[in-house]
């Protein structure tokens, strides 16, 4: 059987490699043999991940301290990533909020729609284009359990997650004809930072980061989305059965408990 790096190439970028999934998904495609371009803000964080991957397997990683909502986050990432060629693309940083719309803060949900939708439409469109003549590639998007609802009290992130598992999907279809697979990954509460940034909890059956990125390798290349954990695949199946209005409510009132009152 193919090994991942020879079904997509020899390099992989991660946004959002300083902590969580993207970290995990950093340290499993360090043990594939890819080499990595690690993106996130965190820079002290990058620099120990390298040291610490570079020095176990025999790969190369170049540590991107972008900030992807600064105005020249693309260049930056094209001078870093130079000639070398993405053959895979995970789409990962993001980040949530938990609380009444009403008293959000709009540059945040700004933010957030930019961080969370924007930036990875603007990649896709640039590292597909060196996909689509090698005939190969792979790209993964961070959607999450709450796309397959509006969920209250989490609207405006929720709103986004669907965007993403819209936009994957869709490309799952135009792309299958370069070669390309892509992915709708779909976790549920799972232990990370989100939670501290988010001002929300896991919910009722946490699962871990390591758990979240074995279901997307498994997946990819097999179907176009995938729900991490049982729990989730019961929630997200159970909202496409009953009548949006109980859906919506049913959500409301779930994540209403998920929401850190203090
Ligand atoms: N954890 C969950 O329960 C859960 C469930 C469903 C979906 N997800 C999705 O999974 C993805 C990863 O989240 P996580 O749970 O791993 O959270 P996390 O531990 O908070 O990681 C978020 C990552 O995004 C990076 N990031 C945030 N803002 C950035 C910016 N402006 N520029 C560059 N990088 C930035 C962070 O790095 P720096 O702070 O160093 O920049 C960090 O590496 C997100 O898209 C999230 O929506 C998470």
């Amino acid at each position: 059987m193919k090994s991942l790096r020879d079904k997509y190439g020899n390099w992989a970028l991660i946004t959002g490699a300083s902590s969580g999934i993207g970290e995990e998904f950093a340290r499993r495609l360090a043990v594939e043999g890819f080499n990595l371009v690690i993106v996130a803000r965190r820079k002290e964080r990058l620099e120990n991940l390298k040291q610490e991957l570079e020095a176990k397997y025999n790969i190369e990683i170049l540590i991107a301290a972008v900030d992807l909502l600064s105005e020249n986050y693309l260049q930056e990432l094209i001078e870093i990533v130079g000639e070398r060629e993405i053959g895979l693309l995970v789409n990962n940083a993001g980040f949530g909020y938990r609380g009444r719309f009403i008293d959000a803060d709009a540059e945040n949900d700004e933010n957030m729609i930019k961080l969370n939708c924007i930036v990875p439409t603007v990649l896709t469109h640039h590292f597909v284009k060196t996909m689509v003549p090698n005939n190969k590639g792979g790209i993964i998007f961070l959607a999450s359990v709450v796309a397959f609802q509006a969920t209250p009290t989490t609207t405006t992130y929720a709103a986004t997650k669907v965007f993403n598992a819209f936009l994957s999907e869709g490309l799952w279809y135009e792309l299958k004809k370069y070669n390309i697979d892509v992915l709708s990954l779909n976790p549920g509460g799972t232990k990370t930072e989100f939670q501290k940034v988010a001002n929300s909890t896991t919910g009722p059956i946490p699962r871990t980061t390591k758990q979240v990125v074995d279901t997307a390798l498994k997946a990819l290349g097999k179907k176009p989305s995938v729900v991490d954990g049982l729990y989730n695949k019961v929630l997200a199946v159970s909202s496409r059965l009953v009548p949006r209005r109980l859906a919506v409510t049913v959500a409301g009132k779930i994540s209403e408990m998920f929401y850190k009152k203090d």
